[in-house]
């Protein structure tokens, strides 16, 4: 990974969140380049950024041997077009655009370029990310692997078939906004029940994150994790209660499907 080198073209949100990780994972910052579309936020970028951002979206494609591409879905489109002529097999396409298929990819791109897809999620700004990945038709198992460590830089990566790519994005790239309003409603309980608003959102974080930590670590199903903190007629019960009165379950259920169903609607917006 630390002698590839990688361009981002879109340092936005997710782009600026990768490139961070990655710097942080060793990259060096002589070896990264990224674009935005903005020169004015270029210029601002690169006054905090160690590595060199413009708006050339063709230099950067030259210099780098992966591409991330990290523009929105419906910008994708106008940035193949335009860095065709300089990406050649020899580099590796990775794209964490929603929506975008890797067949739309190759079909703007030169015969023969590799695409990999990826899909990560804003914690990778901890490490703790989760990203999903599946490669395209001209990707070979270096090229999946070499996204694969990309992306195992900030967390943790799952390679999937593509015909699953919008779930992905609509569970784990959606997920924390749903987590954080789960959040945020605990620690607004904690200060209905007199908690200090500090020590609410302490209590609610570290118990998803524990909570989270419990099931990867054990692979214990959810169910027998829970059952394990409900008492017979204790207070757990009580509060379970209430949570399937509110139809917290089926809601969650309902925002992952629509989440996942407008993942596919995306790239076709103007
Ligand atoms: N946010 C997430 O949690 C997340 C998670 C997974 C995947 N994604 C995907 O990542 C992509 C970006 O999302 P985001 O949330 O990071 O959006 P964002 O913050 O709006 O970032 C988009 C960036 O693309 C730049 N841009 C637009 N057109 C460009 C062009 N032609 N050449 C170079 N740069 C260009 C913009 O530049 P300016 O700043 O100058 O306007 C901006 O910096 C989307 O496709 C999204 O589906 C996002």
């Amino acid at each position: 990974m630390t002698n590839q080198r990688v361009a981002v073209l879109g340092l936005g949100k997710i782009g600026t969140i990768l490139l961070q990780g990655l710097l942080k994972a060793g990259v060096s910052p002589g070896s990264a380049c990224a674009t935005v579309r903005h020169v004015e936020r270029a210029r601002a970028l690169s006054a905090h950024l160690p590595v060199t951002v413009g708006t050339d979206n063709r230099a950067a494609a030259r210099a780098g041997d992966i591409i991330l591409i990290a523009v929105k879905p419906q910008n994708v489109g106008e940035l193949l077009d335009e860095i065709r002529a300089d990406v050649t097999p020899a580099k590796l396409i990775v794209s964490a655009a929603a929506s975008v298929p890797t067949s739309y990819i190759e079909g703007r791109l030169e015969r023969g370029v590799p695409v990999v897809r990826a899909m990560p999620n804003t914690p990778c700004q901890v490490g703790a990310g989760m990203t999903g990945i599946c490669r395209g038709s001209h990707a070979t198992d270096a090229h999946l692997q070499a996204a694969r460590q990309l992306f195992d830089t900030v967390g943790r990566t799952v390679v999937v078939d593509e015909k699953h790519m919008d779930a992905v994005t609509g569970l784990s790239a959606s997920g924390p906004a749903f987590v954080y309003i789960i959040l945020e409603s605990l620690a607004e309980a904690g200060v209905k029940v007199g908690l200090p608003r500090d020590v609410a959102t302490l209590l609610a974080a570290q118990t998803l994150l524990g909570a989270a930590k419990v099931a990867l670590e054990t692979g214990d199903h959810p169910a027998l994790l829970k059952d394990a903190v409900t008492t017979p007629a204790g207070c757990t019960i009580d509060g379970i209660l209430e949570l399937e009165e509110g139809k917290l379950r089926v809601t969650l259920i309902k925002a992952v499907v629509k989440a996942t169903q407008r993942a596919k609607e995306l790239m076709f917006e103007k």
